[in-house]
């Protein structure tokens, strides 16, 4: 059995031997959280936690996790790079040179910040599946996921990485019993690179702009639902922009728009899932709505039956 405050509490004791300045970026979910707080439990204000506003984060999330910060204790200066990510990302269609070109510029300013503060090692909140399926010498790589494979051979700083042998559970065990609140430990995961590998093909800030919308939607129907009872909470649960166009109708005029997927999981510790089942009418109204929020762009939705394996939990 899994004993998380035993883990919190020799993991910060094994960290007081990290000796010098860190610094972490912290995502407002519930892997760096976790990773920060012990960190800073462990070495105080050695640490420097930043959050960067990529542009692809969902919609109020940066609000929101800039205020959860405040909640938990942490102490976190915001770092604007909305077109700095746009503009790595232009032209990219494949999955992996996404993932990889995010991971890069994220470490990038990340040694920006570490110099400025004259931090020498880095904290990621790497778990488990990340490195894993990044393929680890004799594992394929499934994909890069950013905090693993878009490190660069010349990385300035040391990685310190407190819970890369832990899966998603255990971690959110360990935020309960680090004492954070219910709403940050149990929050549904959400990918480092972020809306970017959900808008397939090519992302650009219009795209992210609907699939941001899109997500919104996603989230606050199945939440409604889930809260009048009507469904279990699936454990992962989002919209993604397919680059495909559809013939439609829209009043009595042709469209030809693009298409939303949406996607719920149960899993435990993603390394596999099911699909959720969920009841037809919940579906029906996150459909009309997408479409009438995005009128102008979306005339299609359809539901990803699929598990993984075969599938994965996000489209890139
Ligand atoms: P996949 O798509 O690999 O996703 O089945 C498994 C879980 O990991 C999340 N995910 C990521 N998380 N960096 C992250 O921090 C990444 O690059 C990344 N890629 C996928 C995904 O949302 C799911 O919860």
């Amino acid at each position: 059995m899994f004993d998380a405050k035993r883990f919190a509490e020799s993991k910060a004791d094994e960290l007081k031997s990290v000796k010098g300045k860190g610094i972490i970026a912290v995502s407002g979910g519930v892997d760096s959280t976790v990773a920060a707080i012990l960190v800073q439990r462990a070495v105080g204000d050695q640490l420097k936690c930043v959050f960067v506003d990529t542009g692809l984060l969902r919609k109020n999330e940066a609000e929101s996790a800039m205020e959860n910060f405040v909640r938990v204790g942490l102490s976190v200066k915001k770092v604007e790079a909305q077109q700095r990510f746009f503009d790595a990302l232009k032209g990219v269609v494949d999955p992996e040179e996404k993932r990889k070109r995010i991971g890069e510029l994220f470490i990038r300013i990340f040694e920006e910040e570490a110099r400025e503060f004259g931090a020498e090692w880095l904290v990621q909140g790497t778990i488990a599946p990340d490195w894993i399926e990044s393929g680890s010498g004799i594992r394929d790589n499934i994909k890069s996921h950013h905090n693993v494979g878009g490190l660069p051979k010349d990385l300035e700083l040391t990685l310190v990485e407190p819970l890369r042998d832990l899966y998603k559970d255990e971690v959110r065990k360990v935020g309960k019993a680090v004492g954070l609140p219910e709403d940050v430990y149990s929050r549904q995961p959400f990918p480092g690179p972020g809306l970017a590998i959900r808008v397939l093909g090519e992302v650009t800030p219009e795209k992210a702009g609907l699939v941001r919308e899109a997500c919104a939607i996603v989230e606050e129907e199945i939440e409604a639902a889930v809260e009048r009872g009507e469904c279990e909470k699936p454990w992962q649960y989002y919209a993604a922009l397919l680059p495909v166009r559809s013939v439609g109708v829209q009043g009595d005029k042709r469209a030809y728009g693009w298409t939303i997927v949406v996607r719920a999981v149960q899993s435990l510790d993603a390394m596999t899932a099911a699909s959720s089942q969920l009841p037809n009418p919940l579906l029906k109204r996150i459909s009309i709505r997408i479409c009438n929020s995005l009128k102008q762009h979306v005339n299609r939705v359809v539901y990803d039956l699929t598990d993984k394996p075969p599938g994965t939990v996000e489209w890139e």
